[in-house]
């Protein structure tokens, strides 16, 4: 098997000792180097204590670099996972409060929450794809920086013909809450899913053992029983709660929880709590937790204290990647140029369907059948918005930012729109592109 260096981009993350232990733990792939980066330097430092101590732990043969030098971290790598978080955890909770603080929804990828963090999240991207691309061109990346659809449409118009598989783990995080509370085994499904990143339906769910779609009887226990939210963090425990009142009102098919944000927005905005949200609970638990658990190897190398393992996160994006470099095939949800795979929707757009991953990267598999109106309105207005934002940034216009969110459908007027607009142009500063 061939050694492979593989580099993190925003390794300074919580979420980076789940990857990292997905990617050791797999069997078909040999890693000889694993690179941690992050201009966020003690972050990258306290991963880096974590990561050192479970590869000695564990006695895996890779050699770990940590580094904030662009040069020292893509040179020749063959793979590079991006997860950055611009502004990081304390402007995401701007993200939040700001649209809160005005009755809209505020939340990390949705609404203007989720515009506000774009902007941000475009220019650091195109930064960090710059490197990369510099140092290491021919390089697969694998993206899990959100917002996802505005990121690869960004990419795309920027950079072509770049290897980027651009992967978000939402809909596993939906099938194995569905396996949790009612006893199914995702690895016997065939699933087919569309629409746009956090924006999408199963349309159906094929059991390979039962031989035949057992969506229709996954949306009856749903409405029955609802998930169970047993062990689920406090924010999950009620997105799950409240995905039985998605499939209440439209229950032809199996939406992504995102999509409550905008069908519900009003009552999420009354559910939530404006002085602490899901930032807060994030910083006080898993950054938390990784600055502890630094502080405990420092204190004692030898303790047997340390609770990580490899997560569904980190094993989605570790299955692709294997996909890729064994040539195997395998089938996942990837964001993607449209190009007529979704017949009646536009093809100048990205979307999130199933795809098929092999050495040469990504390939659709195109529905055989038109999208419901319904869904087909609902992504018409949220694509136009995403694209007028990637032209405002683009184009560095004041007057596209504005129409991109007032077209939000979690916005009811263009006073608000502009509103908390403004505000986030002062909250963001030099995060953000100029807007005149
Ligand atoms: C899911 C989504 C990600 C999102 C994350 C938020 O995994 O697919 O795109 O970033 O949830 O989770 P958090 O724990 O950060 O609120
Ligand atoms: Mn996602």
């Amino acid at each position: 098997m061939k050694k492979l260096k593989v580099a993190i981009a925003g390794a300074g993350s919580g979420h980076t000792p789940g990857i990292v232990l997905a990617l050791l733990k797999k069997d078909d792939i040999s890693i000889d180097e694993i690179r941690l980066y992050d201009i966020d330097r003690e972050r990258n430092e306290d991963i880096g204590i974590i990561i050192n101590y479970l590869v000695k732990k564990y006695r895996y043969d890779v050699t770990i670099v940590v580094t904030s030098d662009p040069k020292v971290a893509f040179e020749d790598i063959d793979f590079v996972f991006t997860q950055i978080r611009a502004g990081g955890m304390k402007m995401r909770e701007l993200d939040e409060k700001i649209p809160l603080k005005h009755g809209l929804v505020g939340q990390e990828t949705c609404g203007l929450g989720g515009f506000s963090y774009a902007l941000r999240s475009m220019k650091g991207f195109l930064g960090l794809i710059e490197y990369i691309h510099k140092y290491s061109p021919k390089c697969w990346i694998l993206n899990y920086t959100n917002p996802e659809t505005i990121i690869t449409e960004v990419v795309r118009r920027k950079y072509p013909d770049l290897n980027i598989v651009n992967a978000c783990d939402m809909t596993i995080g939906i099938e194995d809450i569905i396996c949790k509370t009612f006893g199914y085994n995702r690895k016997n499904w065939i699933s087919f899913y569309y629409g746009l990143n956090h924006f999408g339906w199963y349309k159906s769910i094929y059991d390979i053992e039962e031989k035949r779609d057992i969506l229709p009887e996954i949306i009856e226990k749903i409405l029955k029983n609802g998930l169970d939210v047993e062990g689920e963090e406090k924010s999950w425990a009620k997105t799950w709660t409240n995905y039985r009142r998605l499939l209440e009102y439209f229950p032809d098919s199996l939406p992504n929880n995102y999509l409550e944000y905008y069908l519900f927005s009003e009552q999420i905005v009354e559910e939530s709590n404006k002085e602490y949200t899901r930032a807060n609970e994030i910083m006080d638990g898993r950054l938390k937790k990784i600055k502890d658990t630094a502080d405990k190897i420092r204190h004692d190398p030898d303790t047997d204290e340390v609770g990580y393992d490899s997560s569904s996160h980190g094993n989605y994006i570790v299955d692709i990647a294997s996909s890729i470099i064994n040539n195997k095939n395998e089938r996942f949800m990837i964001i993607v140029p449209n190009n007529g795979t979704i017949k009646n929707l536009r093809e100048d757009v990205v979307v999130e369907v199933p795809c098929h991953v092999n050495a040469k990267g990504v390939e659709p598999v195109s529905l055989d059948f038109n999208i419901p109106d319904f869904h087909k309105g609902l992504m018409e207005a949220q694509v136009a918005s995403e694209k007028l934002l990637v032209d405002a940034y683009f184009e560095n216009s004041y007057q596209k930012a504005l129409e991109a969110f007032t077209l939000n459908q979690t916005v009811p007027n263009a006073k608000v729109a502009k509103i908390v607009l403004d505000e986030f142009i002062e909250a963001n500063g030099d995060f953000w592109p100029d807007l005149k």
